[in-house]
């Protein structure tokens, strides 16, 4: 029996991405997977396609490349409403950017017996603790692995540490693709809006910059985190310190910003100067300390030596490192590509693996 999935968000760069890998590896040939996929259903903001018995591929492809549309709709919810009827579990992906998920995730996983798997943060950010805890108490029905360091091993070791009764006393991570490079940039001597520039010419940026340089999206993943490790935190608990002074942080249009941040380059050249005389380098990193009264969480840049686990980071890499009473003075490391088309798909696909019983 096939297992079935629907993706919200199939026409974005992500769903786009995991349509094809789904099929151009194989995961719908029965004689190649023990639980194949099969792709019943399919949605953009406005129209989705739907069949219980399963999409043919050529219309999957269509509709991924906007060749072909489906039928309207405006709310999210009519997706579930869909498939309530349906006996067998069906696991909605959702890739969407969307700020208006919330009620689509706590509706299949409080109303009905099927599954969702999420590369969006929203959803795990706006709800309250204990709504968090509610979606994401069963791993086989709730996986968000994509939601920090696009799927790589952050999220499962966190879940379980906590689960083995390990809560982490420390996290500290580099989450942004675009402030690592921009960062990595200023090392090798790159004016900072000439950095900026090459971070949105090459696409590491959101469409409007300020969103990464704001902190809020690294603040967004370091909650996600620290929550999965079983902290009763909100957003208002992130202490935020922007990249950049908050008056530029008004600007979303990217080519006016750019002008803007020239007045910025020389305090930035001073700043990882001073930085590199003392063999050491400023990063935009997330920490969570377990604090003796209170967690303490925190975004900004910081100051580090060089050869330290996150000042050694080159590029766009993303890097967490969590210290608990298990690992005495060591600590657990992983570092990966934070973004990324092909890794966050590829990992969307390895939650499927673990939900759909074949791990
Ligand atoms: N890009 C990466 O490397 C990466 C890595 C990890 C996680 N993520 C996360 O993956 C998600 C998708 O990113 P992306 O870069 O693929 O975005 P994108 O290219 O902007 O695609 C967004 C998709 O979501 C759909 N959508 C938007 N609002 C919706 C709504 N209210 N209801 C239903 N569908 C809606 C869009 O439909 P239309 O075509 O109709 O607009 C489109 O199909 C985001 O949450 C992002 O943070 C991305």
């Amino acid at each position: 029996m096939p297992e079935s999935i629907f993706i919200i968000g199939a026409t974005g760069k992500v769903g786009k991405t995991l349509v094809s890998q789904i099929y151009d590896k194989g995961d719908t040939d029965p004689l190649h997977r023990r639980n194949p996929i099969s792709i019943v259903g399919v949605a953009s903001s406005t129209s989705f396609l739907y069949d219980p018995d399963g999409l043919k591929e050529t219309l999957v492809r269509d509709f991924a490349s906007r060749s072909t549309e489906g039928i309207a709709y405006k709310d999210p919810i009519r997706l579930v409403d869909l498939l309530r009827a349906s006996e067998d579990s069906v696991t909605m992906i959702d890739v969407t950017p969307s700020q208006d998920m919330l009620a689509l995730h706590r509706k299949v996983i409080e109303e009905t017996h099927h599954k969702i798997v999420t590369a969006n943060k929203n959803p795990l950010v706006q709800s309250d603790f204990s709504t968090f805890q509610t979606l994401t108490a069963n791993p086989k029905r709730y996986r968000y692995r994509c939601s920090v360091m696009a799927g790589a091993e952050a999220v499962d070791i966190i879940r379980d540490m906590r689960d083995l009764g390990e809560i982490p006393t420390e996290i500290t991570g580099s989450f942004s693709g675009t402030l690592a490079y921009i960062t990595s940039e200023l090392e090798a001597g790159r004016k900072f809006s000439v950095a900026l520039s090459k971070a949105i010419t090459e696409g590491y940026t959101e469409p409007d910059p300020t969103r990464d340089l704001s902190g809020t999206d690294v603040a967004n993943k370091i909650l996600i985190l620290v929550r999965t490790a079983g902290v009763n935190a909100s957003i208002d608990d992130v202490k935020i310190v922007p990249f950049i002074p908050e008056k530029y942080l008004s600007e979303s249009d990217p080519s006016r910003l750019l002008l803007r941040v020239r007045e910025i380059d020389e305090d930035m050249k001073l700043k990882m100067d001073n930085e590199m005389k003392k063999n050491s380098t400023f990063k935009y990193v997330a920490r969570f300390v377990m604090g003796e009264d209170a967690p303490e969480i925190s975004v900004g840049l910081q100051s580090m030596p060089r050869d330290s686990p996150l000042g050694q980071l080159r590029g766009t890499a993303n890097k967490i490192v969590i210290k608990s009473n298990i690992y005495k003075d060591r600590y657990y490391a992983v570092e990966a590509p934070g973004a990324g088309l092909l890794p966050t798909a590829m990992n969307i696909r390895r939650d499927l693996l673990y939900q759909n019983g074949d791990r």
